[in-house]
Formats: C-alpha cells, structure tokens, sequence
C-alpha cells in the first residue's frame, strides 16, 4: 500500500471537509439529464461515512468537458445525491466566489453541500504542480475555510488538475474510501500478485497497450497476455499477418498503424508470454463467419475472436491465480460478436483467482452481461485504470503521499 493517509487516520467530527469526488456521469445529449447514477452511489459511501462523522461536507467536482455535450451543471447530481443518502444535499451554481464561501460558513456538522461544475473555471484542467495549483482561485478562497481535503475520485487522479491535486498542498489531507479501495484492488493486481497471473487486453485503445504490456511483461508481473479487440488486429499484423483490407483501415484510422513495430519486438522477445488468435470471426451480410488466422486475409471485418481462441483463452483463465482485465475482446454491441467477450469473462467470473477489471468500455460490458458482481473487483475508472497498469505515478496518489509525509508528526 503507498504512503498515503485515509479517513481512519483523522477526526473529521465538526470539521469543514473539501471532498473531490468523482461523480463525472453519462449525460443524454437531449434532456441533459443525468442517465447512469454509479458513480455518485459510489462516492456516497465516503460522503455519509463524512456525514455520519458529524463533519460539514463539501463536494467537489467534476461533469464533462467545456464544450462537449455532457458538460452539464451538478444541480441532478445534487439531487440524486441527496435521494441517496436520504438527507437534504445543498447545492450552489458557484464554485469559488462570495456565494459558494457563503453557503460553505453557513454549513452544520453532518450537512453536504455540492458546489459547481469546477470546469466551469478556466483554470481548473491546466496541467500544473499542486504547489502551482495552490495558488488559483479555487484553492487560495476555498481552503481557509476548510479544515480537510479528501480526495476520493480515482478516476481522475491521472489528471494534475487544480481541484486534483492544488489543495493537497495546503490542507491536511486524505485518501477517500473509493480512492483506498481503488488502490488497494489496483495495488493486489500489481505488486505481488499470486501467480500464474494474466492480462486480457482488448479494446480500442492498443496505444496504451503497448505501455501495460511493456510495463507487465518486464516487471515480470505477468506470466501471459490474451489479446483481443483492436490490440488482438495490431499484435496479427505485428506478426506479418495479412488481416485484410478494411482491418487495416480499422487500425490505420484508430492511428494504430504506428503501434505495429513495438509489437513485433514484444512478439521477439516474449513469444512464449504473448497470446494472439488463432482465429476470428468476421461479419458477413450481417452474420458471424468463422476464419482461420491461415485462412486470412478477408475482404470482411474483424469483430471478435474465433471460437479455437475462446477455448484457449478460457483454458488459461482456469489456470490463472490472479486476473487483470481491460477491454473487450470484440465489438459486443453487436450480438453475435459478444460471444468471444462473454465466453472469456465469463470464465474469468467464475474463476476463484482475483480478477480485477478496468476501463470504461469494459465496466459497462461486464454489467450488461451480468458479470459485474463476481468479479473480484470492478474499477471505476478507464483512463485512470490505464495508466495505473503502465506504472505511471498518478498526479493524485504523489500530492496525497506528500501530504501525508506533511501530516506524519
Ligand atoms: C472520466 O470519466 O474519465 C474521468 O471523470 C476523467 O474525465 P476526463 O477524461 O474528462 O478528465
Ligand atoms: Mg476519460
């Protein structure tokens, strides 16, 4: 476990305490309404451990991007909060001026008051040190008047974002419950995790395939790799197969085309570590065909793994102790494509080894497909996930240690 502090290691009873959470939702580009209310269950965990501490709890955080369609006020967010907690949720359209300080003071130990959007500021998603964060806005108006920042949205600490990171720097402060069990499911998966120990990566986003790869493959923290997905098309390709016209289109259009030599070295130096399909099924006039990778290439897409892979897959999975999953290994939103995803995660969920799982894309399969639960444990976060699983020291967890080395007498 890092060296950071938690809830445990404070008394936060009377206290004002800043939470960062991470409550950032499906929006419907229509009605703007809020459509999936994860997150903010989630968060609610740590917000009523705050409430039931007796503290003055304020919330922070994020909805979308400026610009983009999901970014949407925090008053619904408020609201399903406080439908959640079954305690009345304050809300104000401010984030860090006269109003919000205002109905921060007015605050009673055990009352829960969600500010703005904090991208509503035109600094917030500036990429600086938490030293340089300290000395926005948000942070120099808001932390006089708090005695304690939780942070407790994982799924953003990759970002060094001023609401992130630049109270860290100021205030005594603490990981979440979210952001703790995060790290400590990230952190069993990672550092010693009980062997043999495989990655299924698929997905789209093979770029960042190719630092987890590295990362798990030198560290010798994974014995194998199953690729599927758009990585399973690189890795093919890496290994001088012909995957056909409008597959490569598919990789060239994804920029993934430039991923292709990595690959051919990871394939040379651990050929025995790597697992690529053997075979694929492609759409035909709207049906899954069978393809040998001998028989390839194929004027047809490329949309899941062939049935001898799944048996493969499956077999490995059955031998595995610990389990790391990240993307689907087809396209799942079309139904007989779903097959190699589901035949593979289902093995995964009902394998007694630890399986963690991560990444958007894969969340949202895993629940459509009835297999969120019995995952050991399922992560709240993509980019953030990632990242994590390349060995990149998060924006998040750094500020949080050095706090912590701040707070420790
Ligand atoms: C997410 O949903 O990925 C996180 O909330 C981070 O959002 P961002 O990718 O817009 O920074
Ligand atoms: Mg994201």
């Amino acid at each position: 476990m890092p060296e950071f502090l938690t809830l445990d290691d404070v008394d936060v009873s009377g206290k004002t305490v800043l939470v960062r959470v991470d409550i950032n939702s499906p929006i419907d580009p229509e009605t703007k309404r809020v459509l999936d209310d994860t997150r903010i269950r989630l968060h609610a965990k740590t917000i009523k451990e705050l409430v039931d501490k007796g503290a003055k709890v304020v919330v922070l955080a994020h909805q979308g991007r400026p610009g983009e369609p999901d970014f949407v006020p925090l008053k619904e967010h408020a609201e399903i909060l406080g439908r959640i907690l079954n305690v009345p949720v304050k809300y104000v359209d401010d984030v860090c001026g006269e109003r919000a300080q205002a109905a921060i003071r007015e605050l009673k130990p055990g009352e829960v008051l969600v500010l703005e959007n904090v991208r509503t500021l035109p600094y917030e998603r500036e990429k600086r040190s938490a030293e340089e964060h300290a000395q926005t806005e948000l942070v120099k108006n808001l932390a006089p008047l708090a005695d304690l920042f939780v942070f407790d949205g994982f799924s953003v600490a990759h970002r060094s974002h001023a609401s992130v990171v630049g109270f860290t720097a100021v205030l005594p402060s603490v990981a979440g419950r979210v952001m703790e069990a995060e790290l400590k499911a990230l952190s069993k998966a990672l550092e010693a995790p009980e062997k043999p120990c495989i990655f299924i990566l698929g997905g789209a986003k093979a770029e960042k395939c190719v630092g987890i790869i590295r990362y798990v493959l030198e560290r010798g923290i994974a014995d194998k790799i199953l690729a599927g997905g758009l990585v399973g098309h690189v890795l093919l390709a890496a290994k001088g197969v012909q995957i056909g016209e409008p597959n490569m289109q598919v990789l060239v259009k994804n920029g993934l085309a430039d991923v292709i030599p990595d690959m051919k070295e990871f394939l040379e130096r651990y050929q025995e570590r790597i697992m690529v399909p053997e075979d694929v099924a492609v759409e035909v006039d709207g049906e899954r065909r069978e393809v040998k990778v001998s028989e390839l290439p194929t004027n047809y897409p490329i949309f899941d793994v062939g049935m001898e892979t799944m048996r493969a897959y499956k077999e490995l999975v059955r031998g595995a102790r610990s389990i790391v999953v990240s993307g689907p290994l087809g396209v799942y939103e079309k139904p007989p494509f779903v097959k190699g995803t589901s035949e593979v995660f289902g093995a995964v969920a009902e394998s007694d080894a630890y399986s963690l799982a991560g990444g958007g894309d894969t969340a949202a399969v895993l629940r459509k497909l009835g297999l969120h639960e019995k995952f050991s444990y399922v992560s709240t976060a993509g980019g953030a996930f990632i990242e994590y699983l390349m060995g990149k020291k998060l924006p998040a967890v750094e500020a949080l240690k050095e706090a912590a080395k701040r707070m420790k007498p």
